[in-house]
């Protein structure tokens, strides 16, 4: 091995180049200690598990953890792990609204991340992945190496039209499926679709991803935020659609609140579209991962022919990728087409027959099974963890998905974010979701992507939060 680079946390990065692995791994582990990247207190993946990210003998990590340990910068107990070693304590810096003051640098780079969005890329099934991809192209025709269909190959259409059905109630067949870039392409080609249908205003979700809602108005449309209240988005009241021509919606699993949209909520808004002629866009962006019961079934199941149904393999996969997938009313296949101007070949014929391959051949179901597995053990830890260590946090949104919301008192949201970047822990508030002419109020807290951390990381990180936490109490 060459190359080494090992992350705790996305964020981390243990560079060990050359030969010498385990002085490479001691230099880069005292430098992230000497910089405040590793924080006194926390806890370092086992040797057995940094040695399984980093691809190099378990012995190599252990030699390198003790003499460390010898040399005073990191501590090891039986039952508490290995630590890095303590130093005077420094409190954060106290709570100044205007421009907070700070007691060391900001770092350059955070230590540990729990951004919302992001799955656990060190697991991405690199062995069954190229499996897949061998199986693939040895087996696909010359020609499918051309432009080919502009809606993206018919394997990998004909593949999720059977997994679509079965996995999550969408009716669909390969003649309505377009694969795009991520669902961010799809979204914007569908916005371009609207535009051009006459459509002038969408409805939006009060919280959201403000990329998505971005597209939309770079598009031309006009944005008004649903009503929403604890139960979750409200698109029922008389009056919450009105004007809209579509409406983007998370129904399965609210992003970032975490709540699925009401029975009522799913009839109201079907209804509405019907009447109107509007279309709903649904963003099933983490459909597959619940954990406590059934997954709720895609909106499109009640009405295909008003419901746009986008899917994307960022959550289950990868979102590096870039692939997704727009299940379409038969009469819009040809709308997107046309506002696309072509460029809807975006996505690589090679990725494409390599998905299909993986979910023919059931890698995708069993990988999407071992990840619920992996991440539901991070959602409980998490959960447990802050009942012991911040009791005053209110968990939420914990049913699905691969992110949380803690929410906090009144001003720990700012407390909470300072102490963070003091901490070197990259996370986000909950406000930031809040769309700008949402109506006041709502709570505080912050989103937390528990599926982010690779397993090296995450007891370290789980530490961090509650150190974090600790300042909002
Ligand atoms: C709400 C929501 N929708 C969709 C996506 C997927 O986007 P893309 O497929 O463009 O990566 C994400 C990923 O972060 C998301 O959080």
């Amino acid at each position: 091995m060459t190359d080494s680079r090992a992350t705790f946390g996305a964020d981390l990065h243990l560079d060990l180049s050359g030969p010498r692995l385990r002085a490479g791994l001691m230099g880069a582990l005292r430098d992230a200690v000497r910089t405040g990247r590793l924080a006194p207190g926390t806890r370092l993946p086992s040797s057995r598990s940094l040695a399984a990210d980093l691809g190099i003998a378990r012995n190599t990590v252990a030699d390198a953890y003790a003499e460390l340990v010898a040399e005073g910068w990191l501590t090891a107990r039986q039952g508490s792990g290995t630590r890095v070693a303590p130093r005077p304590a420094v409190r954060p810096p106290a709570p100044a609204p205007a421009a907070p003051t700070r007691s060391r640098p900001v770092r350059d780079r955070p230590a540990y991340s729990l951004m919302a969005g992001r799955p656990d890329v060190a697991s991405f099934p690199r062995a069954a992945w190229l499996k897949a991809a061998r199986r693939a192209l040895a087996g696909v025709p010359d020609d499918a190496f051309g432009y080919g269909d502009p809606r993206g190959r018919v394997e990998l259409r004909t593949a999720l039209a059977d997994y679509l059905a079965r996995a999550r109630g969408v009716h669909a067949t390969p003649e309505r499926i377009l694969i795009c870039s991520g669902f961010a392409h799809g979204l914007a080609l569908m916005g371009r679709a609207l535009a051009r249908r006459g459509v002038r205003r969408a409805a939006v979700e009060s919280y959201g991803l403000d990329i998505h809602w971005d597209l939309l108005t770079a598009a031309g449309l006009a944005l008004s935020p649903l009503p929403f209240d604890a139960t979750g988005t409200r698109p029922e009241p008389p009056g919450a659609l009105h004007g809209a021509g579509a409406v983007l919606m998370t129904p399965a699993h609210q992003f970032p609140l975490g709540v699925p949209l009401s029975p009522t909520g799913r009839a109201a808004v079907v209804d509405w579209a019907r009447r109107t002629g509007g279309l709903v866009l649904e963003d099933d962006y983490d459909g597959e991962f619940r954990y406590d019961r059934q997954p709720v079934g895609a909106l499109q199941g009640l009405d295909p022919e008003r419901v746009v149904y986008f899917g994307t393999a960022s959550k289950s996969l990868a979102p590096g990728l870039r692939l997704a997938w727009m299940v379409l009313p038969e009469p819009v296949v040809g709308e997107v087409l046309d506002a696309s101007g072509g460029e809807q070949r975006l996505t690589g014929v090679t990725d494409q027959l390599t998905l299909a391959e993986f979910l023919t051949s059931g890698a995708y179901d069993r990988h999407v099974r071992a990840m619920r597995l992996r991440y539901r053990r991070r959602r409980d830890d998490l959960v447990e963890r802050l009942r012991r260590d911040a009791p005053h946090v209110r968990v939420s949104g914990i049913a699905a998905g691969l992110h949380a919301v803690l929410e906090l008192p009144p001003g720990g949201e700012a407390l909470a974010l300072r102490a963070a970047a003091w901490h070197g822990l990259q996370v986000q508030g909950l406000s930031r979701f809040r769309h700008p002419s949402a109506l006041p109020g709502g709570p505080e807290g912050l989103v937390v992507g528990y599926g982010t951390p690779s397993d090296s990381s995450w007891s370290g990180t789980l530490d961090t939060l509650c150190n974090v936490l600790r300042a909002t109490a």
